[in-house]
């Protein structure tokens, strides 16, 4: 796991947006999956600025709130589109996002896995950061191994995405399972801001558990975790990271 600490928020998604870039330009075809939240926000108003050829890139979701459809304003369907994909030249046939409002979810679930296998996996997975460790919406306890599949959400998140003075749109999703996530080639996290300082020292420098379902990230070979300044503050070896990364490109150098 890679740790990248940059001086603020905006430098976080400028950091991101060009991973997202130079995967674009490795490979046109490029497999993204899409995180919803507040974190990827400036991400993808970099990326709607980008010169890039978005036609044949295929996107895929995280998650969405169970029983909401793409036209709810809390869809993270919606939010997806409103924010970033009806921004770009995309093909309609490559944004791949699950829906939410679907009879059996069981099966939309298996059959997100089967999309995900048939374009050969995901490439480029951004992710968020939630304050109890969650990784797309699988909470703490959350099986290592899982699936996409329903999840009930825990009180913090239904609280975390409930629109002020208004009853929560769900109190479950359907999510990409940890096991799935981790078999994307490149993840890519980005996180900002104090009040995630402490369950980002948790899930870097602590145990691997599933009671912090990011902490499975140490086992990703090709991980990137990007933090502001605020995020990285309560990591023990924060000057080190910072170190190896002034000084990545000069191994090998006389
Ligand atoms: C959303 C998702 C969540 C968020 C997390 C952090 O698609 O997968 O795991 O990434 O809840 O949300 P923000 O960025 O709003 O703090």
């Amino acid at each position: 796991m890679e740790i990248i600490i940059e001086r603020d928020y905006d430098a976080v998604c400028a950091r991101a947006c060009g991973y997202v870039k130079e995967a674009i330009e490795a490979k046109p075809a490029l497999v993204l999956g899409l995180a919803t939240g507040r974190t990827p926000l400036g991400l993808y108003e970099k990326m709607r600025g980008l010169k890039a050829d978005w036609k044949k890139v295929r996107f895929f979701n995280l998650d969405e709130l169970y029983g909401v459809g793409p036209e709810h304003p809390e869809s993270f369907h919606r939010f997806l589109h409103e924010n970033l994909l009806e921004h770009l030249k995309v093909e309609r046939k490559n944004v791949m996002l699950f829906r939410g409002d679907v009879k059996d979810l069981e099966k939309a679930a298996q059959e997100n896995e089967e999309s995900i296998a048939r374009v050969g996996g995901i490439d480029l997975q951004i992710l968020g950061l939630g304050h109890n460790g969650h990784i797309a919406f699988n909470e703490p306890g959350s099986s290592l191994g899982s699936r996409t599949r329903p999840k009930t959400l825990t009180p913090e998140t239904i609280a975390q995405y409930r629109k002020p003075g208004k009853e929560p749109a769900s109190n479950h999703a359907i999510t990409m399972g940890v096991g799935t996530i981790m078999e994307a080639k490149r993840l890519l996290m980005m996180v900002s801001g104090e009040s995630k300082a402490a369950i980002v020292r948790e899930f870097v420098e602590g145990p691997l558990t599933s009671e912090i379902p990011a902490s499975v990230l140490q086992m990703h070979p090709r991980a990137v975790v990007v933090l502001d300044e605020p995020a990285a503050s309560k990591l023990k070896r924060r000057d080190y990271y910072k170190w190896t990364f002034e000084n990545k490109w000069r191994v090998g150098q006389k």
